[in-house]
């Protein structure tokens, strides 16, 4: 499949940001602005706590809504945890896992999101699979076998259940929150790697959809865009206002 078929996933990562009343607003306003748009998809990620209103907000549209975290485990003894029944039983759409966050100030490990990544697809939430090179690990010269490492190991033994559900996105830890966006032709090469890995892994490959993050603005989004293997971008400070994630939406390639 040419890149051109592979429609555009424009995400928001809210993080750990917003009361009810910031997120029922900001969900709101892009509703209106972007909510209707069918050329490309549009993906916000609110905290658990605003979940609820955030789905409520968008009814109607076709933009849909993600969860940043869950547990591999149905339900049980996991205090502070939320299960994938639990956000089916929402009405939530997608999970992100695997973020850098979740890697390096809370511990997760390749084989904790390789379990989450199995149980959300299994549960048919559509997962939006994180990766990415710290900076000392890119000085090494070790972004590809870095990036490719965790891509096989969150992805190991997945089959055809992944079809359609399933887009990873490249985030460098260096780029994010620290407005130092990677190169166009720095994304380009590790999307192109983590394709290669797919397609190693026997996944659809063609298919699949990588975006980028890490520090995309609405000034840096058009080129980043205009890469072959830049299939949307996976934004956080600037998915949180309504002006800013709208003119990265309708971003110009
Ligand atoms: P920033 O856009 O704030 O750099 O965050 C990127 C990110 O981590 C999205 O998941």
């Amino acid at each position: 499949m040419a890149a051109a078929k592979r429609k555009k996933i424009l995400a928001g990562n809210w993080k750990m940001h917003g009361t009810l009343a910031d997120a029922r607003a900001l969900a709101r306003g892009l509703a209106e602005r972007v909510g209707k748009l069918e050329d490309r998809e549009v993906v916000l990620g609110p905290p658990f706590t605003a979940l609820a209103a955030v789905l409520e907000a968008v009814k109607g549209t076709r933009i849909t809504v993600a969860a940043q975290n869950m547990h591999w485990e149905e339900k049980g003894a996991f205090t502070g945890e939320v299960s994938p029944l639990m956000l089916r039983d929402l009405g939530v759409q997608q999970v992100i896992l695997g973020h850098s966050e979740r890697r390096e100030i809370f511990g997760e490990s390749d084989e904790w999101i390789q379990k989450k990544v199995a149980s959300a697809l299994a549960h048919d939430l559509a997962v939006i699979l994180c990766v990415g090179e710290t900076l000392a690990q890119r000085d090494a010269g070790e972004t590809l076998k870095v990036v490719s490492g965790q891509v096989e190991a969150a992805l190991r033994g997945l089959g055809a259940e992944a079809k359609g559900r399933l887009t990873v996105a490249y985030e460098p830890v260096w780029a994010i929150g620290t407005g130092r966006v990677a190169t166009r032709e720095q994304a380009q090469e590790a999307h192109a790697e983590i394709r290669a890995c797919l397609k190693g892994l026997g996944l659809p490959a063609d298919e699949i959809r990588i975006l980028y993050g890490g520090s995309v603005k609405p000034d840096n989004v058009d080129g980043l865009m205009a890469e072959p293997d830049i299939d949307g971008a996976l934004v956080g400070g600037a998915s949180l206002e309504v002006e800013s994630f709208t003119r990265i939406v309708e971003y110009r390639a």
